[in-house]
């Protein structure tokens, strides 16, 4: 039998939410500068003499009303910038790695966006290793798998990726991969076709976000040009029926992120989210929280409230958090581990 199939009973309804709760999970599309909250966002400005203009916490909220992707990323490039020493990377790291733990997250591969910080003088190495430091922690101190995969910003060209990649390099074996974000429309894939090649010889994982926004088309070459293993997003690909079957053939793994998706406008309602189809469509979507400090969630009130919204059920939520341990970029005895105590806490629940 497939390693990541079962067929489990159905859970009652008002059970449901803490099943989805204790299942243990892997979160694979978070922006670790995507979980900076305003409470921290005000600390570190005090401890650097940054200033920012909100008078406070609750303004700052309040000013978390987006329209789209763009109108997103402003105020999120605008926030990073209280990141300057390498505590303050540990420090919103480890924020984000004890939330993980309380959501039963045992892996995190966990995205970060350097040219942000470089741009403003910040170096390659105190990102990495405030990053990479809270990563070693996590392990330890709570019992969770924590990876980064590195962001090239894909408004910005390809000559700039290419010295981000080049600063990296020293810091090799303290990434596992590397994905592309940012302002989508405009921006397609093939921008970047030679920096994935690169990265591709030096035996990086490559993910990409493809089909947040963007026509199922930026998902092709992704698939295609970049020949990434994932696809970030991807939620616009029910839109091209050959694209579906091309990637449920193929197994490629959909990083889906529903309050994102709201917050962001790309679905009007969570109850009109398309989850629940690429799931019937035999695609390996699985559920995360992208930027949970700006969408209102961390992983599992993404999939308590979506599950509320659209109705899905036990053998979802079985297939969603096993989804994510077969998309996961960590060895084959390490996912069956991950499965087995999948199956304990379902047991646990039938
Ligand atoms: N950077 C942080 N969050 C992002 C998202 N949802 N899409 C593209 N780039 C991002
Ligand atoms: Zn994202």
């Amino acid at each position: 039998m497939n390693t990541f199939s079962r067929t489990v009973p159905p859970v009652a309804a008002d059970r449901l939410p803490d099943l989805l709760r204790a299942m243990p999970k892997a979160e694979l599309h978070m922006h670790i500068e995507g979980s900076l909250e305003p409470e921290l966002i005000f600390a570190l400005a005090r401890r650097n003499g940054v200033a920012i203009p909100y008078a406070n916490v609750e303004e700052l909220r309040r000013a978390y009303a987006f329209t789209n992707l763009q109108s997103f990323l402003d105020i999120y490039y605008a926030g990073a910038s209280v990141l300057q020493k390498e505590q303050d990377f540990y420090d919103m790291a480890w924020a984000y790695l004890e939330r993980a733990a309380a959501d039963n997250v045992v892996r995190a591969e966990m995205f970060f966006d350097p040219q942000t910080h470089t741009e403003r003088g910040v170096s390659m190495q105190t990102v990495v290793d405030g990053l990479h430091r809270a990563c070693v922690d996590a392990k330890s101190k709570l019992g969770v798998d924590a990876e980064l995969i590195m962001c090239f910003l894909r408004h910005l060209s390809e000559e700039d990726a290419f010295a981000t990649l080049e600063q990296a390099l020293p810091l090799r074996d303290r990434f596992i991969g590397v994905g592309l974000d940012s302002s989508e429309l405009g921006h397609p894939p093939e921008k970047f076709a030679r920096v994935f090649a690169r990265c591709r010889e030096l035996g990086l994982h490559l993910v990409a976000h493809a089909g947040e926004e963007g026509p199922p088309a930026y998902v092709w070459s992704a698939l295609d040009v970049l020949k990434v293993e994932r696809i970030d997003h991807g939620v616009q690909s029910t839109r091209d029926p050959a694209l579906m079957k091309r990637l449920a053939q193929d197994r490629i793994p959909l990083t889906v992120c529903p309050l994102s998706n709201l917050k962001l406008c790309v679905f009007p309602d969570l109850g009109r989210h398309n989850l629940r189809e690429l799931l019937d469509g035999g695609l390996v979507a699985t559920v995360n929280s992208d930027d949970p400090a700006y969408f209102g969630g961390y992983m599992n009130r993404n999939f308590t409230e979506t599950f509320a919204a659209t109705g899905l059920g036990a053998q979802h939520a079985w297939q969603l958090a096993a989804n994510s341990f077969e998309g996961s970029f960590t060895d084959a005895a390490t996912k069956r581990g991950y499965v087995d105590r999948l199956g304990a806490v379902f047991d646990r629940f039938a």
